[in-house]
């Protein structure tokens, strides 16, 4: 499972997670590594559009949260990839940061959670890409394991 901050403008129009600029740069890190989508399950912090794109406030993420926990609990994820900082904090602790985190595995009720860069902050840094495969990688090695 993976879990995103909120829906853009293509999101919000299509009703899909990811269909816009950042996701279809993720699809091409799926499809390098070799993960179908259909395998996954995408959801999102937030279920409405922050207006500008900002970042969700707290007691917005506040209100999306038990439907996220819903999903959780019918997806039954054994991992969590968390795409940026809004999906870490929001899951695992105000007190991570994502620069820090990414990467590494962090184990909470019986999931096991894998910070990485949210893949719009890879069209903005390049140097980012290769990280990103490398957690994706690595997530996608242990659910096959698992
Ligand atoms: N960014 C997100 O965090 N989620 C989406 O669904 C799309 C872009």
């Amino acid at each position: 499972m993976f879990i995103g901050e909120g829906p853009g403008a293509d999101e919000d129009a299509q009703g899909e997670p990811f269909v816009g600029k950042a996701g279809q740069l993720m699809n091409k890190a799926f499809e390098y590594i070799g993960i179908n989508r259909n395998e996954i399950y995408i959801a999102n912090i937030v279920k409405c559009r922050p207006p500008n794109n900002r970042n969700p406030e707290d007691d917005e993420a506040e209100a999306c949260l038990d439907y996220l926990r819903n999903q959780v609990l019918l997806v039954k994820p054994k991992i969590i990839v968390l795409l940026g900082s809004v999906a870490l904090q929001n899951i695992l602790g105000k007190e991570f940061k994502i620069t820090a985190s990414r990467g590494k595995w962090f184990n909470k009720k019986d999931i096991k959670y894998m910070p990485t860069w949210h893949p719009a902050a890879l069209l903005r840094d390049e140097n980012k890409k290769l990280e990103f495969i490398r957690d994706l990688m690595i997530a996608f090695n242990e659910s096959r394991m698992i």
